[in-house]
């Protein structure tokens, strides 16, 4: 720790001359702080661990980087990206996201201390039970909603939203997490436009990000960039929360992307016919004409489809979510 001293005025300076009106030492966090426990995710270029703050007693999910490996897989966007969107969305005062506390390096590593969702990611309880109620696709994916409404009104797109992604906290209310593969657009309303095209008339060798199976048919095609590939995810995830197991699935990539763009799925006997309606008017394969991407603020056209008849938006994250079964 760094040593405070008292200079004349009463103004306290630590040995490296940072101002601190607290007296406190201000010192970068280091592993030193946290007893790292069980790993409890693994990414293709980090691992989480579990993590008391030796100084709080507080538990966090800490995701750990190997420089050497993001160097190597050449993934310093990705962990740029992802520290950019966390420190937006962490000051922005929603509690639908994972929050990033600090960040801190050592000479191999890059540490991310982030909350801890306890109950961990999603897709567990939807293959567990089959599949959601009504009421539980309904919260869920109401909560998902408002988060993507957080999200895009900051102008930041996740693009890779799926159930691996989406946290539960101790509540079962959804942390969001991975922003690996997120943007942060500058220009939310002309970024989709063709205006940008037209001074770069080449397609934008945008390398594919974002999961297979929740990939938007844009995405494949046209590599455009806009929230609503976000709308198409979300879709996705309805249907599998009530059929088990999303829309489009295949044994090859080539095969499944093929059924992206023919819009190639079925809905099982017995799917809801109020979900089925809204799935449908998500996964719409022109971006432009998806439920919810001509809302201007919040996405009001989702919000008032019948299947949420009833679901009172606003106070979603103070409401004690139904059951999972
Ligand atoms: N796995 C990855 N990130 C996590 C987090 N923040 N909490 C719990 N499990 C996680």
């Amino acid at each position: 720790t760094s040593q405070v001293v008292q200079v004349n005025g009463g103004q306290s300076l630590t040995a490296d001359n940072t101002a601190n009106s607290t007296m406190m030492p201000v010192t970068k966090r280091s592993p030193k702080d946290y007893i790292f426990g069980k790993v409890i995710g693994e990414g293709s270029y980090s691992t989480v661990y579990l993590a008391k703050d030796i100084h709080t007693n507080r538990e966090h999910a800490i995701k750990v980087c190997q420089k050497k490996q993001i160097i190597r897989e050449n993934k310093r966007d990705q962990v740029k990206r992802e520290k950019d969107a966390l420190n937006v969305l962490s000051n922005s005062g929603s509690s639908f996201f994972v929050k990033l506390y600090c960040t801190f390096q050592d000479t191999e590593r890059l540490y991310f201390v982030m909350s801890y969702a306890k109950n961990g990611d999603m897709l567990p309880y939807i293959n567990k039970v089959g599949s959601f109620d009504a009421a539980c696709t309904r919260f869920y994916s109401g909560e998902i909603l408002r988060a993507l409404e957080h999200l895009h009104d900051l102008n930041i797109m996740h693009r890779d939203l799926k159930p691996e992604n989406i946290l539960l906290d101790h509540n079962l209310h959804i942390k969001v997490a991975d922003f690996g593969c997120s943007k942060i657009l500058e220009q939310p309303d002309t970024a989709d436009k063709s205006i940008l095209n037209e001074n770069n008339p080449r397609p934008r060798s945008n390398s594919f990000v974002g999961t297979a199976q929740y990939v938007s048919p844009e995405l494949l095609t046209e590599k455009t960039i806009s929230p609503s590939s976000d709308l198409w995810a979300l879709g996705c995830i309805i249907y599998q929360m009530i059929a088990g197991l999303p829309p489009f699935r295949s044994r090859s990539e080539y095969m499944l992307f093929r059924k992206i763009l023919n819009l190639d799925y079925v809905y099982p006997d017995g799917f809801n016919a109020d979900a089925k309606d809204l799935v449908q008017k998500l996964l719409v394969l022109d971006p432009n004409e998806r439920l919810g991407s001509k809302d201007t603020q919040r996405y009001t056209s989702i919000r008032s489809h019948p299947f949420y008849k009833g679901l009172d938006f606003d106070t979603l994250h103070l409401t004690n979510p139904p059951p999972i079964y």
